[in-house]
């Protein structure tokens, strides 16, 4: 090997890497989200009406992909705003992905949006039993703000529904939290 060469390429460290979802990611996203959320997945059309909110003057929708170096896709997110509050729409990473921080990349990645929007608030629900995703949401400040009944159908499971107020400023919030309130 030559001593100019470097022993790992820079651009290696830049993945998983994170760039704007379009309208060809749609495809790959329908796969990651029929195994991450068999109950209540998303229709192409979905994807499709989110995307079509997403970019030009008036956009009020962010969403974004993140992708190995060989393209494969292996994670999304999609945040939508609303005057000064925004919902986080789908948080996704493929799971032989997860615990690598690639979710806490997605969800810096929408709080970023959000501020770029002037949102005060971001609000979100996640299913009562993902604890996984409550304690992703949690180490950014989001707190448990009330739960709505039957929120997931067809399966009729609850949402914890979460805020984050100040999204420019995510503060983890201390294990003394208040405990999740009932709506
Ligand atoms: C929820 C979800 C997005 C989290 O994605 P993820 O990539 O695993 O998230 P992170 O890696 O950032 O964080 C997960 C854990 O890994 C840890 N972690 C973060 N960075 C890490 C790193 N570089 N190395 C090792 N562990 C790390 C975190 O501390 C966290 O630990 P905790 O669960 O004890 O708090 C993912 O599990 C998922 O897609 N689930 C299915 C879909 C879903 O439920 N979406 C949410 C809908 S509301």
């Amino acid at each position: 090997m030559s001593t100019a060469e470097p022993a790992t390429a820079p651009e290696e460290e830049d993945f998983p890497r994170l760039r704007e979802m379009r309208w060809w990611d749609i495809d790959p996203v329908l796969v990651l989200e029929r195994t991450l959320f068999p109950d209540d997945a998303w229709s192409r059309g979905m994807f499709w009406s989110e995307l079509a909110h997403a970019r030009g003057p008036g956009a009020t929708r962010h969403y974004v992909v993140a992708e190995d170096a060989e393209g494969t896709l292996l994670g999304y997110a999609g945040l939508a705003a609303s005057g000064d509050l925004a919902d986080v729409q789908t948080i996704a990473v493929a799971e032989a992905a997860w615990g690598h921080g690639l979710g806490s990349r997605l969800l810096t990645d929408l709080l970023r949006a959000a501020t770029a929007f002037e949102c005060a608030e971001v609000m979100l629900e996640v299913r009562v039993d993902n604890l996984r995703a409550q304690r992703l949401y949690e180490r950014y400040g989001f707190q448990p703000i009330g739960v709505r009944r039957g929120y997931y159908q067809p399966g009729n499971v609850d949402a914890l529904v979460m805020r984050l107020t100040d999204p420019a400023n995510p503060a983890p919030s201390t294990p003394e939290s208040e405990p999740p309130g009932h709506g």
